[in-house]
């Protein structure tokens, strides 16, 4: 008895042994990811702006990549058609209330990243950064959060305040840009 149950100590230590040793190595798969590898799916903006690429574009110039790219979803001046307005809204009272790019975005930086990363809708990342500059410059300026003729990049983007900017309760206060 005392040397079965001996053995039976044994036999479950080594196997927890190889357990350990097993979880120690790697499975050799996949392979060591590069940074260039990684670089076009690294394309976060912070609400800061951190991470906006090079490059511009105003409203004129948004407005004709709208036409042709967006308008058959989003409407003209992007006023909605199948697809959510991109124009305008009430300021938000209740759990309700509709929420706009104008009455709910706290940073317009979000925009830029947004339309790069998911729009148009069907063929999402196919906009070059300067189509997204425009489009942003559009879409701000439809809504008179900037002028006609003002020109949007790195710089210009995270200085645009949104009305609804103080709209949400900060948790990280001093993580705020
Ligand atoms: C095939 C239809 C379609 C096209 C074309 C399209 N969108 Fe969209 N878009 C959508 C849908 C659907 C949503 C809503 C996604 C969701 O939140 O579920 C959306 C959401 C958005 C939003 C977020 C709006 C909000 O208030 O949440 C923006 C901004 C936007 N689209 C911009 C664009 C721009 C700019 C283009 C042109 C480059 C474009 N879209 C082209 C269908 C489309």
């Amino acid at each position: 008895m005392y040397t079965r149950s001996l053995c039976g100590f044994a036999v479950t230590f080594a196997l927890a042994l190889s357990a350990m040793v097993a979880s120690a190595q790697s499975p050799n798969l996949g392979k060591p990811i590069s940074p260039a590898e990684i670089a076009p799916w690294d394309i976060n903006i912070l609400p800061d702006g951190t991470g906006l690429p090079p490059g511009s574009g105003t409203p004129a110039e948004g407005a004709r990549v709208y036409s042709a790219k967006c308008s058959v979803c989003h409407g003209q001046d992007g006023k909605g058609g199948t697809s959510t307005r991109l124009v305008g809204g009430e300021p938000i009272k209740n759990m309700e209330s509709e929420k706009t790019i104008a009455s709910f975005w706290p940073y317009a930086t979000t925009l830029f990243d947004y339309i790069r990363r998911a729009m148009p809708w069907r063929q999402p990342r196919s906009l070059t950064n300067e189509e997204v500059y425009a489009l942003t410059a559009y879409i701000l300026s439809l809504n008179k959060l900037i002028g006609e003729s003002e020109t949007i990049n790195a710089l210009t983007l995270p200085k645009v305040r949104m009305p609804n900017r103080d709209g949400f309760i900060v948790r990280f206060p001093d993580r705020t840009p």
